[in-house]
Order: structure tokens, then C-alpha cells, then sequence
């Protein structure tokens, strides 16, 4: 991963330049960082607040030797590399937020918003990209409960281009296997919790108890039931 970086000033999208990429047969492994995104774009059609102020925003193409077979498997690999990467080399004391927000305490440190596509000779690709809060100082005000960054937690700066390389190096082996290790259930803040979600339009609350070897959540309902969530909002009580 990384062999060819291309690295923009002000971009709408990282996500959006490495899918016209994509399609035009960008290689595997290619990523496109920005210091600054006009139109950054957060999961459920929500949007990623990125301004030049201490945030590393890159998207990684995978294809071939890293598009794990399981593509439904890519945001939670990436969402686990991220928060062994901070824990190791940042010294942060990150957990994942299923299935792959990575949270201090209660406060969001990075955001992931994987999407896939085929390119002109019909081979799919899958795309990962990931908003870290490095060196940010401050966040506006209506994202302070919600938001942090390394310097925030940890009283240190970084340079982006470090915590970029510690991420892809723990990504690429993880990708290369396409499953989901057994340390991150340890590291998921979701397990053990009340957590809500929608099917259609009637809301489920239950207890998230396990991760399966998809990477779906399996909640257990209050009349003992148990069902699997495997996309879509899920909100987990108390973080
Ligand atoms: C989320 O938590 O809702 C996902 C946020 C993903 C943000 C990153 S920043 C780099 C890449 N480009 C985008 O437009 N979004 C992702």
C-alpha cells in the first residue's frame, strides 16, 4: 500500500478522486491525501468537517492482492489498523466503535467511509477513506462532546505523514488476510453495551454481545432473541 501517493492541497474529496481513479485503472494500493477538502463526506450521507487545522485526510484503492474477498470486511480491517496504530506508535488509548469508528473515551479520534465500484473491464475495487484528527487544537463548538485529536489526548504533535505510514503498514497485512483478528473484540467499545438500530422504520434496542466472523454485530434482544446487524446506523448508549 502507498507505493504511489499523490498528495492535494484542496480537493472536494479524497474518495471522490481515487474512485475516477478507480475507474480509469488507478493500481492497487494507490492513495490520494488532501490537506483540506471542500466536500469531505462522512458515512450515512453525512458530511466530514475538513479544514486545514491538524487533520490527515487520505483514501486508499484496493484492488487485487488487497480486496479482501469479503468486501463487507474492509471498513472493519480498516477501523481496526487505525486503532492499532494509535495504540502502538501514538500511545493513544484507542477502541473501535463497531463497526469502524475509532473513539477515545467517548469522543471520536477518526471516521472511515469505505465504498466499492468495477472499473471499465468490469474487476471490482473497494475504496478506504479515513479522516484522522492528529494535531487539531480545538473543534468547533457544536462537535467538541463528539470530536478529539491525538494532540487533544495526547499533549503531542505529529507529523501526518507518520501516523499515515504507521496506518498503512498495519492495514496492508490485515487486508492481505481479509479476516478480522481476535484482539478486536477486546478493543470494540459496542460489545457488552445497549445499542440501537432501525429496521425499516421500528427501532431495535438489545445488548451488542459478540462479533461474527463476517463482522456483523449480533445483538441480543430483550425477549432473548438473538439477530445479526450487519450495516446501517447503530448507536451505541453511553459513548
Ligand atoms: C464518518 O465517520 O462518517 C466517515 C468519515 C470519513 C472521512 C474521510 S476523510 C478522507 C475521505 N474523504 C472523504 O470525503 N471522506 C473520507
Amino acid at each position: 500500500l502507498g507505493q504511489t501517493v499523490r498528495c492535494l492541497q484542496t480537493t472536494v474529496s479524497t474518495n471522490e478522486d481515487v474512485k475516477e481513479a478507480a475507474r480509469s485503472g488507478a493500481p492497487d494500493g494507490m492513495v490520494v491525501t488532501a490537506e483540506h477538502q471542500t466536500g469531505g463526506k462522512g458515512r450515512l450521507g453525512r458530511s466530514w468537517d475538513s479544514p486545514q487545522n491538524g487533520g490527515l485526510y487520505f483514501t486508499i484503492l484496493l484492488r487485487g492482492a488487497h480486496l479482501p474477498q469479503a468486501v463487507t470486511m474492509v471498513p472493519l480491517l480498516s477501523g481496526f489498523a487505525v486503532c492499532t496504530a494509535l495504540r502502538k506508535s501514538f500511545s493513544a488509548d484507542a477502541r473501535i466503535k463497531w463497526p469502524n469508528d475509532v473513539v477515545i473515551g467517548s469522543r471520536k479520534v477518526c471516521g472511515i467511509l469505505c465504498e466499492g465500484g468495477t472499473d471499465a473491464s468490469g474487476s471490482s475495487w473497494a475504496i478506504s477513506g479515513i479522516g484522522v484528527n492528529v494535531n487539531n487544537p480545538a473543534f468547533p463548538p457544536e462537535l467538541q462532546k463528539r470530536a478529539t485529536s491525538l494532540l487533544l489526548e495526547t499533549g503531542q504533535q505529529y507529523t501526518r505523514c507518520a501516523v499515515l505510514q504507521r496506518i498503512l503498514e498495519k492495514m496492508e497485512p490485515l487486508l492481505e488476510s481479509g479476516s478480522l483478528p481476535e484482539s478486536y473484540a477486546p478493543l470494540c467499545v459496542s460489545l457488552g453495551r445497549q445499542v440501537s438500530y432501525f429496521r425499516g422504520k421500528q427501532k431495535y434496542t438489545g445488548t451488542a454481545c459478540s462479533i461474527t466472523p463476517a463482522g456483523e454485530l449480533l445483538v441480543r434482544l430483550p425477549d432473548g432473541q438473538t439477530e445479526t446487524v450487519n450495516s446501517g446506523e447503530v448507536t451505541v448508549q453511553g459513548i
